[in-house]
């Protein structure tokens, strides 16, 4: 891709700290841009930030919670006093869950997964819109395959997702006018740290990874389609073949693509 499509602009990465995040900002510093890095585990942001800047981009980290409000726009702030203005917000930050809802004792999971993937982009997106507006910025979302369709043991992190691509659907046609576009990226499974951390029926991270690496998609990869799709403006981007047909056959054969999700989880790629 043309190494000047992103030169000089400001990019805000949430959730870079690990997985896709940490991911795309390291990719992202070969453009020559200015990226800020957001999570609340400082001594990782810190250590990515020397990596953009070996690449030759200038980097910050700013220690962010996305669940608190107040922090999303003190870290927005923050970004205008040290670079004067926003071209790219990524809402990348998320947790998942992995329980059937009938095993479910501990009901915060589902209030966790709303606040996190759902209320913190919708944080971020506020207090950034302003300065988005100013240069006909893009704001890249990162959903989820399970965002699109059902998915066993993902009940509560599927109805985040769904809930952000329905405001964010909402959002895209509000500020079309204004010039900044809004992308949807919907990945199937990434190999990232996510899994191991996904909470389980008592509410605490499983603590192992259920599925196969070797057969799912890495977050290098990952991240190099979510910055083609960026650059492209995309509306939005269905990442496997599978999701792409998935979701194609659940407009005439919708029973059959809850055995294709129920499968794939028991199966674990
Ligand atoms: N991996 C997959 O299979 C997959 C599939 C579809 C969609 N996705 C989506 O891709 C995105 C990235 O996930 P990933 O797989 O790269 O997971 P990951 O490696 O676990 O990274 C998640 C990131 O989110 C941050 N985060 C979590 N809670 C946060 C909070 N309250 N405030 C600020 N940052 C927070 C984490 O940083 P701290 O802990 O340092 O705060 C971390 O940097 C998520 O939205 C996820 O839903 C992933």
């Amino acid at each position: 891709m043309n190494k000047n499509i992103f030169q000089n602009k400001v990019i805000i990465i949430t959730g870079a700290s690990s997985g896709i995040g940490r991911e795309l900002a390291i990719q992202l510093a070969e453009y020559n841009v200015s990226v800020v890095l957001v999570a609340r585990n400082k001594e990782k942001l810190d250590e990515i930030v020397l990596l953009c800047k070996q690449k030759g981009s200038k980097a910050i980290a700013i220690k962010t919670d996305i669940t608190d409000e107040e922090q999303c726009k003190n870290m927005i702030d923050s970004t205008i006093i040290k670079f004067g203005k926003i071209d790219i917000l990524i809402n990348n930050a998320g947790i998942t869950m992995w329980a059937y809802f009938e095993e479910i004792k501990d009901f915060s999971i589902s209030k966790k997964m709303m606040d996190v993937n759902y209320y913190g982009p919708l944080y971020c997106t506020k207090y950034a819109l302003p300065y988005l507006k100013n240069v006909k910025g893009r704001i890249v979302n990162i959903s989820s395959i399970t965002g699109k369709t059902g998915v066993p043991t993902r009940s509560f992190y599927s109805a985040s997702k769904h809930a952000l691509n329905g405001f964010f659907d909402s959002l895209r046609i509000e500020i079309a006018i204004s010039g900044v576009s809004v992308t949807m990226i919907y990945p199937g499974f990434v190999s990232s740290g996510i899994h191991s951390k996904a909470l389980g029926p008592d509410g605490k991270p499983i603590g192992k990874n259920l599925l196969d690496y070797s057969k799912v998609m890495t977050p290098q990869k990952c991240a190099r389609l979510i910055i083609k799709a960026t650059a492209k403006r995309k509306r939005e981007l269905v990442m496997t073949l599978k999701g792409k047909i998935g979701l194609l056959l659940k407009f005439i054969l919708p029973n059959f693509v809850d055995k294709l999700a129920k499968k794939a989880i028991e199966k674990g790629k």
